[in-house]
């Protein structure tokens, strides 16, 4: 018997790549962890962002070496986003931006998160080509998903 299909397995893979099941916090020192570990990666996402951001604006000079590492640690941490989100921590009073939509939403959530890990990428093909112009508008594209998230999953 043929339980998958070739297709049927690469789905599953897909899927399985951004999205984590969500478990509830079991008491408020869970919850409270689970809020530090999931702010570090998305603090972490803010500190290479930041930097491309002032470049995309010419804050800070161009350098396209910068932007590819940024754009490739971007997208590893994108890819460990489902799994430091996978705590429903809404139950509990924990001081956080996260609405309750990362749990209740979690199909939405996913694509938001491979928006991201597709911009990232898309960024660090780009940044290989040394094309300024190109850069900034590929840096564009993340920003975009970032804030495509932000504007439906965090608080203000
Ligand atoms: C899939 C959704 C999603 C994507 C994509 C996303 N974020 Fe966020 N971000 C969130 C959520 C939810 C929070 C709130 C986390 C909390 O407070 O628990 C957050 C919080 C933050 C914070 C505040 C962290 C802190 O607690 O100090 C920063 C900074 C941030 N994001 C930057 C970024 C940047 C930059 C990108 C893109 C490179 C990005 N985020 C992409 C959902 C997302």
């Amino acid at each position: 018997m043929k339980l998958f299909t070739p297709k049927a397995l690469v789905c599953i893979v897909a899927l399985t790549a951004t999205s984590a099941f969500a478990e509830p916090a079991k008491s408020l020192r869970h919850a409270e962890g689970a809020t530090e570990l999931r702010q570090s990666v998305f603090k972490l996402l803010g500190s290479n962002m930041g930097q491309l951001g002032a470049m995309a604006k010419g804050k800070i000079a161009f350098d396209a070496t910068v932007a590819e590492r940024n754009a490739k640690r971007i997208n590893q941490l994108s890819l460990m986003i489902a799994d430091y989100t996978k705590t429903d921590t809404s139950a509990f009073k924990v001081k956080t931006e996260a609405l309750g939509a990362v749990w209740e939403k979690p199909l939405e959530f996913s694509q938001s998160i491979e928006k991201l890990t597709l911009a990232s990428l898309n960024l660090q093909k780009v940044a290989a080509t040394k094309n300024e112009s190109a850069i900034k508008n590929a840096i564009g594209g993340v920003g975009k998903s970032c804030g495509g998230c932000h504007d439906v999953f965090k608080a203000e």
